[in-house]
């Protein structure tokens, strides 16, 4: 194998901007946050954001960045909204809304209402007052923990950290709180204005790996090999039976 050349930066001699290309295209792909929130005026407001994750799970909390949008405005409006209120609803998007999704990403001056630009149908929340999207399959109601500034320069962060109050999880994406991807279909943030679609690959599945590289540990227990007590199976060479210990993990729906 070639080795590939590795080029170094110091970011502390780029532009900006070229930082920020760097991170989108490494940090991939990115679960996307869609927040909404209400102003003092009570008018409803529904914003992406890629940089997002989940921050605790007892209590459960999530965080989303809302970076310092340049000179003109010192903050956007889901960031001034939440600390206003202290309140947000995060949904999560799939692929059946991705553009109306993108819609809310434009800029529009304060007052206007984000679902009726999108076309989105806001539901009422049970204990927060910003609405859920109703066309999201899993919404979290949160009341804000805190927020962290990283830094206040452009394009610098903003850390919003909230804890769910209340998860609303549509009955047929879920079994026993196991979330079905495939029926989820969510969608993550890639490069530029890519984004990533679900699709399940077995090949690359952490449990497969585990299965094949460290096959010759796991296939010794009984416990975690019912295969290891088998005639035929114990005649095999260990690549054979590494093989098909992948293979029945990937049966029992391991994989
Ligand atoms: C998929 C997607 C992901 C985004 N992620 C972020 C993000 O993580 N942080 C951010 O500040 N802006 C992000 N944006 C841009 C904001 O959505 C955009 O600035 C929006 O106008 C903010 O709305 P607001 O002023 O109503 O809060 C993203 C846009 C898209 C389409």
């Amino acid at each position: 194998m070639s080795e590939n050349k590795m080029l170094s930066f110091d970011p502390a001699s780029m532009m900006p901007a070229d930082v920020y290309k760097l991170l989108i295209g490494a940090v991939v792909p990115r679960p996307i946050a869609f927040v909404s929130t209400l102003d003092t005026g009570n008018v409803k407001n529904l914003a992406p954001f890629s940089f997002f994750t989940v921050a605790s799970s007892n209590p459960p909390a999530v965080v989303f960045c809302s970076s310092v949008p340049g000179r003109d405005r010192a903050m956007k409006d889901t960031l001034r909204n939440v600390l206003d209120t202290r309140e947000f609803v995060l949904n999560i998007v799939s692929e059946e809304f991705a553009e109306q999704m993108n819609q809310c990403s434009a800029t529009v001056p304060p007052g206007v209402d984000e679902f009726e630009l999108s076309g989105l149908t806001p539901l009422k929340s049970d204990l927060v007052k910003p609405s859920r999207v109703a066309e999201s399959h899993i919404q979290m109601e949160c009341r804000l923990v805190q927020v962290v500034v990283v830094s206040d320069k452009p394009m610098g962060g903003n850390l919003v950290i909230g804890e769910v109050l209340r998860f609303h999880v549509a009955e047929d994406v879920m079994n026993n709180f196991q979330i079905d991807p495939d029926k989820l279909r969510a969608i993550g943030r890639m490069a530029g204005l890519t984004y990533a679609a679900r699709r399940i690959d077995s090949n690359c599945s952490v449990q497969d790996r585990l299965g094949r590289r460290f096959g010759c540990l796991l296939f010794r227990s009984q416990l975690l090999n019912p295969l290891a007590s088998n005639a035929i199976f114990k005649r095999l060479n260990p690549a054979a039976q590494s093989f098909f210990f992948a293979a029945w993990c990937q049966l029992r729906g391991n994989a």
